[in-house]
């Protein structure tokens, strides 16, 4: 063996960072649940007892994961005086589920798929799929509560005013289907931003359209913003101004067949928008701390979920423009290009 020991221990390091990432993580869910971050930042500087009290929860158990959390820097100690807070940056990103820095909703989508991963390494044997609707609850909360404050931030403020002429079709009064929709966040925050226009989101996966249905009453929208089950490949309705794919093209068995039922479902003056990951086309380009993100959670939901449909194209979360491209031109769509992206996502926009 040659061994280089400095190339040895740099890996190492990683490791031990990774390794205290991967217990992390369901620490961050217990502590979200729990109620312990919002506890802590409304409350300021606590001992354990005095969370453990605010909480209802047991302090030899709070003491200890506060000290997880202070090593991994989520949470602030004092051992002056043995108590723990969180900074405004802290609570801004682990106390507040709306803030565009609200993380917990991405580690209790990351954990459950640790929950799930027998089922995963049954299907890398069998090259069977594993549907989106065969996953631990956490993923469909999770992915919600992980994607809305990128909609909140981004959707009505950047993404739609990047395509061609459909924030004037809003503001006027628009036909829009949101599909893939999930728990519906997105159609809910289109909902309220264009009152004069409706809107319908479709899921193939019920009980995420019945987690959507009450978000819409809640949010006071239900009248004009309504939710129904049905698949990419066949929902109903033509005559659509804009149809939305936020985050599940790739996750979709036969996206072809998707994109050619839009494109008659479409409004001869209509948009496609397609949000992805964001990727670049050559796996190299990937090899980094988001394509890390995306290619682990691809391997374990995205491609086992395309998988599970008929055709199985398994696009994978990082398919990058091109491979959309060909996607999107093979459904019958003449005019592709992308509008716009963030770190994690592509926006493009497709036109009959
Ligand atoms: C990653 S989630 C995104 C959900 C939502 N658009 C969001 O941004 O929060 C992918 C969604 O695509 C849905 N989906 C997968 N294949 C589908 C299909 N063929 N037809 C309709 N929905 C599908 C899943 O049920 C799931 O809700």
């Amino acid at each position: 063996m040659n061994i280089n020991q400095a190339t040895l221990d740099q890996f190492l390091g990683r490791f031990v960072s990774d390794l205290g990432a991967t217990f992390h993580a369901a620490n961050v869910v217990i502590g979200d649940k729990l109620g312990l971050y919002k506890a802590l930042a409304t409350a300021g500087p606590c001992s354990s007892a005095e969370l453990a009290e605010r909480t209802g929860t047991t302090e030899r158990y709070v003491r200890e994961w506060l000290r997880g959390q202070a090593a991994g820097g989520y949470v602030t100690y004092d051992p002056a005086t043995d108590r723990y807070w969180l900074t405004e940056e802290q609570a801004f990103a682990l106390a507040q589920d709306d803030s565009p820095a609200f993380v917990p909703g991405a580690f209790q989508l990351a954990a459950s798929t640790v929950k799930d991963e027998a089922k995963i390494a049954e299907a890398f044997r069998t090259g069977g799929g594993v549907g989106w609707h065969e996953h631990h609850r956490d993923l469909f909360e999770g992915t919600e509560r992980f994607f809305r404050p990128g909609y909140i931030a981004n959707l009505v403020d950047s993404w739609l005013p990047a395509l061609d002429g459909v924030t004037a079709k809003l503001e006027a009064g628009a036909r829009v289907a949101d599909v893939g929709c999930g728990h519906g966040a997105s159609t809910i925050i289109l909902a309220q931003a264009y009152p004069n226009s409706i809107f319908v989101g479709f899921d193939y996966h019920e009980p995420s359209i019945e987690v959507a249905r009450k978000a819409a009453a809640e949010a006071g929208v239900s009248e004009r913003c309504t939710f129904q089950v049905a698949r990419a490949q066949d929902f109903p309705g033509t005559g659509y101004d804009l149809v939305a794919f936020f985050d599940c093209l790739h996750d979709m068995g036969d996206p072809v067949g998707a994109a050619a039922h839009v494109l008659q479902a479409l409004d001869e003056n209509g948009t496609w928008m397609i949000v992805e990951p964001f990727a670049h086309d050559r796996v190299e380009d990937n090899l980094n701390p988001v394509g890390r993100v995306y290619y682990n959670a691809s391997t374990l939901i995205c491609t086992p979920a395309s998988a599970s449909q008929e055709v199985g194209l398994c696009l994978g979360a990082q398919a990058g423009e091109a491979a959309l491209r060909d996607v999107v031109l093979s459904g019958g769509f003449t005019r592709f290009q992308r509008a716009t992206e963030t770190p994690f996502n592509l926006v493009l926009e497709a036109r009959p």
